[in-house]
């Protein structure tokens, strides 16, 4: 078991196999003190760090000084208001307006396993991260706040096989009046003497979503957080935080990553004592949650990453970490159908004969999946109306989907649906006869976006409609693949059923009754393929993918700009989840013309499919499709399972992008090469290979993307490489030569297999 105490020094120690986690109760006053995280320690007994000596104004020593003790002491779960001026993990008030609590240690306990996480993504009665009882074990520690009755659990569960740290925590009011919760956090880390870190997070906007952001941690406040009541396309639940010389290859790196999908707040501060406390939970913008007597508030888990090999160690531990352990779709380990998405390749214009047609061609390339996107339902044929009418568009679609999808299953391929379940829009039967079940301030405009309201989720009732009728129709249209849109942000945030004292509770209400729905979407039809999508990817979460084992990256299928936001998505979540999709040129979006091949590469790189019209493709990007679908499934499992590199970044060099992926047996490796513009006047380019075998001799074959010949780089890529072997040493000190294309967006990939 991967936890310790020492009952005499009161010392916690946590062992992944390669990290350390410690915490010790310090003082007469049993705080709990942050100790150490990192590569992982020997001894246990490291509380001289706590020693009363070093914090000079302890208080058994010296009352006195209490508040500037409490100022510098790093608390593993911080008060408010009791001397500790930074970033807080809880804050309250009581029904007397109270706002001061300040938790201390009083007692814990080891279990073996992983305690259910009431309400998050375990809605279904299934822990948010899952593991076997073998594999995990858990640290409960019981702090309280006498005078305010607030009792904190602090959960701790230890990965055997993994350097992970699953951390969440629970409140309970033991008094006997209410008492609201302005602020409770699920994780708080601390580095002392640590001025020289860097902070390492995700932001983007619509179509340009997840965009690495690299800064030094300066004196003062790096908070980053979503007010959006989503995920938000802006910034990710992830922060990372590293040392300033880390890099994909090595360093320290410490991940955080929060299991949520609704506000949420990440703060690294840096205060005068240079330590840096890094926290992460729930938003506490409108956040107020009133716990009456006897009551309990779960938060949301963190889930902790340490990697002493740089940000590329990190992510395959994220990586392996999503994939065992959280995405619970039985299609996480399997090929995903190769789907066509109806939405760039007609928007709102469209009929049955019109999807027949692309349906037909798409079969008979080879696709395996035909999903009608956005218009099929009440009278919906621009984005101005329908949502909540989830019934068919007879006029568009005679026979209705039923006729639909039975023609399309005729043609031996799966047939998926688009719905928006949290929306309504004004002109929709359903909000003419429930109004009120759209989020609104009494006496206040209802502020649109793209025409539409948002649905109370808070309310099962609402919940309970909307699931009646998706679950109807796909039951009725033997649906084999949902993909589930979200298109605004919430605002107005107020529920009709909810008394005034708990409004402060709808946003988070909305994210658990979204859960609860998904939750039971999966559960009721275990067979179905559900792909969460938000605007594009303003919702790629660890929680969201709990539910759907893939995501829709980004409405921007630009296969340039993907390097970028596909980059930024991979530093935290599997390659298997990025729903990637080849479209047409001129990009609908950039109006950027790339090769169909390069196109190809970077959608390889995720689920696959084609977001396209595919009757109006050229003949020689026709019979390039078959050859694209083969090469899907050739990679599949390794793409999906394999160990991923970060070779080159062409948001940071200006002209290479490239990423590996190192099957677990290290006995095959796929690598892609994108040269975005071409650079008058250089050489060929040395690309050094990762995670191979030193010992073990290697083909190399450049992938074949289509029966066309090879580009005169490819083909000078082959006279050397291909016919003859290569130590994995030679692969990756010496590395291999990438030959230049004159032209830009062009792409190679080599596909290397152990002899
Ligand atoms: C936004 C999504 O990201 C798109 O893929 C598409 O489904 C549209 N919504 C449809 O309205």
């Amino acid at each position: 078991m991967g936890i310790l105490f020492d009952e005499q020094k009161r010392i916690f120690k946590l062992d992944t196999p390669a990290s350390s986690y410690v915490m010790a109760v310090a003082d007469k006053d049993k705080f709990l003190g942050h100790v150490y995280y990192g590569e992982k320690i020997e001894d246990e007994d490291v509380c001289y760090f706590l020693r009363a000596d070093d914090y000079p104004f302890m208080p058994e020593k010296m009352e006195r000084e209490r508040v500037p003790f409490m100022g510098g002491f790093p608390f593993e779960f911080s008060g408010h208001g009791c001397g500790d001026f930074r970033s807080s993990c809880i804050e309250i008030r009581t029904t007397d307006g109270y706002t001061t609590v300040n938790p201390v240690y009083v007692s814990h306990r080891i279990v073996q396993g992983k305690p259910v996480l009431d309400g998050m993504p375990a809605a279904s009665g299934i822990p948010a991260v899952f593991a076997s009882e073998k594999d995990c074990s858990t640290l409960e520690i019981i702090l309280e706040d006498k005078p305010s009755s607030v009792e904190i659990h602090l959960f701790y569960t230890v990965f055997e096989k993994l350097d992970v740290i699953v951390k969440s925590s629970c409140v309970h009011n033991t008094g006997k009046k209410p008492l609201f919760l302005t602020k409770f956090l699920s994780s708080s880390l601390t580095f002392e003497n640590e001025p020289a870190l860097d902070v390492l997070t995700l932001h983007g906007a619509w179509a340009r979503e997840r965009n690495i952001q690299r800064r030094p941690i300066s004196y003062g406040s790096y908070k980053i957080e979503s007010r959006r009541g989503e995920t938000s396309h802006l910034v990710n639940p992830f922060m990372a935080v590293l040392e300033h010389n880390a890099d994909q290859r090595q360093g320290n790196v410490y991940g955080v990553s929060l299991v949520y999908s609704g506000n949420f707040v990440m703060e690294a501060e840096l205060d005068s004592t240079d330590s840096v406390r890094v926290t992460a939970g729930i938003g506490t913008d409108n956040f107020c949650w009133k716990l009456e007597s006897g009551a309990s508030f779960s938060a949301p888990e963190a889930l902790l990453v340490f990697s002493a090999d740089g940000i590329g160690g990190m992510s395959r531990i994220y990586h392996d970490l999503f994939r065992n352990h959280l995405i619970r779709s039985k299609y996480k380990f399997q090929d995903r159908p190769v789907l066509l998405n109806s939405w760039e390749a007609a928007y709102f214009d469209f009929d049955t004969d019109k999807l027949l047609g692309i349906a037909k061609e798409a079969a008979a390339r080879g696709v395996e999946l035909f999903v009608l996107d956005d218009g099929w339902f009440g009278k919906r044929n621009d984005d101005n109306t329908s949502l909540g009418d989830w019934f068919v568009n007879e006029k568009k679609l005679p026979g209705g989907l039923v006729r639909l999808s039975e023609e399309v299953h005729k043609m031996g391929i799966k047939f998926g649906v688009w719905f928006e379940p949290e929306m309504v829009s004004p002109d929709s039967d359903l909000y003419r006869a429930h109004p009120d079940w759209a989020l609104s301030v009494p006496g206040r405009i209802r502020s649109l976006a793209r025409n539409q309201l948002v649905l109370d989720y808070s309310r099962p009732e609402v919940c309970n409609y909307i699931y009646n009728m998706v679950s109807a129709v796909i039951r009725e249209a033997k649906i084999d693949y949902v993909k589930w849109d979200m298109n605004r942000s919430l605002c107005e945030v107020a529920s009709a059923t909810l008394p005034a004292d708990r409004q402060g509770e709808v946003l988070h209400r909305y994210v658990l009754g979204m859960y609860r729905l998904q939750g039971r979407l999966v559960t009721d039809f275990p067979d179905l393929l559900l792909e969460n999508c938000s605007a594009g990817g303003a919702r790629f979460d660890p929680a969201m993918i709990y539910f759907s084992p893939q995501i829709w990256c980004s409405d921007d299928t630009d296969a340039i700009e993907r390097l970028a936001v596909q980059e930024g998505t991979a530093v935290v979540y599997p390659l298997s989840c990025m729903g990637a999709h080849v479209s047409v040129c001129p990009n609908h979006i950039t109006r950027r013309t790339t090769p169909f091949e390069t196109r190809a590469m970077v959608a390889l790189a995720g689920t696959f499919g084609y977001e396209l019209d595919i009757t109006k493709l050229s003949d020689e990007d026709k019979n390039a499709v078959p050859y694209q679908i083969k090469l899907y499934h050739r990679f599949g499992s390794l793409m999906r399972e394999g160990d991923y590199y970060r070779l080159l970044s062409y948001a940071g060099n200006r002209c290479w992008d490239s990423w590996q992926v190192v099957s677990k047996d290290k006995k095959s490796s796929l690598v892609t090469v994108i040269q975005v513009v071409t650079e008058p006047n250089r050489r060929s380019r040395r690309l050094r290979l990762e995670g191979l075998d030193s010992a073990k001799s290697y083909k190399v074959e450049v992938v074949r993307m289509s029966d066309a010949e090879l580009s005169e780089a490819a083909a000078a890529d082959a006279v050397y490489l291909e016919g003859r072997t290569f130590s994995g040493s030679t692969l990756m000190n010496a590395g291999i030569l990438v030959h230049r294309t004159p032209g830009d967006f062009a792409g190679t990939m080599y596909y290397i297999t152990a002899k």
